[in-house]
């Protein structure tokens, strides 16, 4: 890759992004999409390459209806086209060995005794790392969807058990967000406003508002 090669349409990407609060029931989403938008964001990055989402895509319309009740009567989810259910395993880096099998066996074992090292009888480590992952895999998963002329929306506003009940995701996974993806049917509403940058960026330390120079 050259020095000037650049990706020039993240921006645009985010701009468009919104969380759509009404979709088209109407509009399916083709097995082709749903592949391509997951395989695109599976590039996100993990925590050691250990690429900590699992994902049950819930396309069938009495399934997301059974979704949108556990996730306290969200109607967008039961008209969404299809509604990813995102967990976090914290556990894997207990695969480590098997994330870095492409490299020469003595190395591998290296790298996956650091790693095992690192996370070993830290479970609030492995569970934040799972779960900021798992995150950005979310966001990757979005701006995809965007790139493709989709709509989406994260939701955290549901009931874990219920939704581990729908999806079958063993006890020790972390439900961690529903990402529904469609067509919207209605124009956006105005954005919620953001904060101005010099409201949370700071230049070398943190400083609170009132000493800033
Ligand atoms: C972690 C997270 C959880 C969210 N949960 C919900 C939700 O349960 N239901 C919903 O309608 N929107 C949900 N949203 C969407 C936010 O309301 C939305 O992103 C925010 O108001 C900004 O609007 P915008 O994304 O259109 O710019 C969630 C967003 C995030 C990041």
């Amino acid at each position: 890759m050259s020095k000037s090669a650049r990706a020039r349409d993240v921006t645009a990407a985010l701009e468009f992004r919104r969380a759509t609060k009404q979709f088209d029931p109407s509009i399916e989403l083709p097995d082709t999409e749903l592949d391509g938008i997951v395989a695109a964001a599976g590039l996100a990055p993990s925590s050691y390459n250990l690429q900590h989402w699992q994902v049950v895509a819930i396309r069938e319309p009495a399934r997301r209806v059974e979704l949108a009740a556990a996730a306290f009567g969200q109607q967008s989810v039961a008209d969404a086209s299809c509604v990813l259910v995102l967990a976090a395993d914290p556990d894997a880096w207990q695969l480590a060995r098997e994330r870095w099998d492409h490299l020469p066996a003595g190395k591998r074992d290296r790298l996956a005794a650091n790693i095992e090292a690192f996370y070993a009888g830290a479970p609030q480590l492995a569970r934040d790392e799972a779960m900021r992952s798992v995150s950005m895999f979310a966001m990757a998963l979005m701006l995809v969807a965007a790139e493709r002329g989709w709509q989406s929306c994260p939701y955290i506003g549901f009931d874990p058990a219920a939704v581990r009940a729908i999806a079958g995701f063993p006890p020790t996974w972390v439900v961690v967000l529903l990402v529904a993806i469609g067509h919207s049917a209605a124009a956006p509403t105005p954005r919620p406003p953001r904060r101005r940058v010099d409201g949370f960026l700071h230049r070398e330390r943190w400083a609170p508002p009132d000493s800033a120079p």
